[in-house]
């Protein structure tokens, strides 16, 4: 795991739309792996601001959701699918025909969550799979005790899962029971994944995920076992670190070998405050 800790949740973003950014000029028909709730919503803005002054192309690159609440049409104004149109497809040059978001609405739910890992398979596969992490340590809707290996499928919501989400919602009673999500599984098989974390509500999570042993308990732990994984930090969620010095050293040290600078620094030229 590559450990970045930036300053703040602007700079988190920014860093996380830039590797975002360098995955699309290097592939532009690259297959990205996309997560609703709040934590992105900063990438997604200044994936937005690079489309609109930088001319960064979305129109041959193609999308997965990672999961979608059972029972909300896509008309809905707290389902993923209307999140996602909302904050990021509707600014941004994408083939409507690309974009995929779990149907919460299919009825033939099994048959569904087969047919969107085919349709993954068929797309090649997905290059970088951008996640965020619950305060479970869930990665997706993969609740603590979720198998290490599951694939799409129906999974129930934690009670905590509930309560973080009830936030978008009127009440807690109308937060969905029961969503559509990939399983660990699938994410792991994405070829390189981004997971975005801010603020102190979740630096225990992230310790646990990232310094402590890979278990179902903290699904987020199973990246342990990628070879390629970004995960990218605000000074908040990295406080409970036990080797944020190490990780800062590490950054640090990249930027002085050359060639490998090159890869790294674009990462780490400062974010303008806005
Ligand atoms: C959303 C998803 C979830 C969220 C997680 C964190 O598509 O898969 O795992 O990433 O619940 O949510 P926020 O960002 O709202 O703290």
């Amino acid at each position: 795991m590559e450990v970045i800790i930036t300053s703040d949740y602007d700079e988190m973003s920014v860093v996380a739309a830039r590797i975002i950014r360098r995955q699309i000029i290097r592939k532009p028909n690259s297959v990205l792996g996309l997560a609703t709730g709040g934590t992105p919503l900063g990438t997604y803005k200044e994936l937005i601001r690079m489309h609109r002054e930088e001319g960064l192309d979305f129109s041959k690159v193609t999308t997965f959701n990672l999961d979608e609440y059972l029972g909300l049409p896509p008309s809905h104004d707290q389902s993923y699918n209307y999140f996602m149109q909302e904050n990021l497809f509707k600014h941004i040059n994408i083939n409507p025909a690309n974009v995929h978001v779990p149907n919460g609405m299919a009825e033939d739910i099994d048959g569904y969550c087969t047919w969107y890992e085919n349709e993954i398979r068929k797309a090649g596969g997905i290059d970088l799979q951008l996640l965020g992490i619950g305060s479970d340590g869930h990665i997706a809707f993969n609740e603590p005790g979720s198998s290490l290996g599951s694939r799409t499928r129906l999974k129930t919501l934690a009670e905590s899962t509930i309560k973080d989400n009830a936030r978008f919602f009127a009440r807690e009673n109308d937060v969905p029971r029961f969503a559509i999500t990939m399983g660990v599984g699938t994410i792991l098989e994405a070829r390189e994944i981004l997971l975005i974390a801010n603020g102190e509500k979740k630096a225990a999570v992230c310790a646990e995920f990232i310094e402590g042993p890979v278990t179902a308990r903290v699904t987020a732990s199973a990246l342990q076992l990628h070879p390629r994984v970004y995960v990218v930090l605000d000074e908040a969620a990295a406080s409970k670190l036990e080797h944020a010095d190490y990780y800062r050293w590490v950054q640090q040290e990249k930027q002085k070998l050359s060639g490998i600078a090159s890869q790294v620094s674009f990462l780490r030229r400062p974010v303008a405050k806005k």
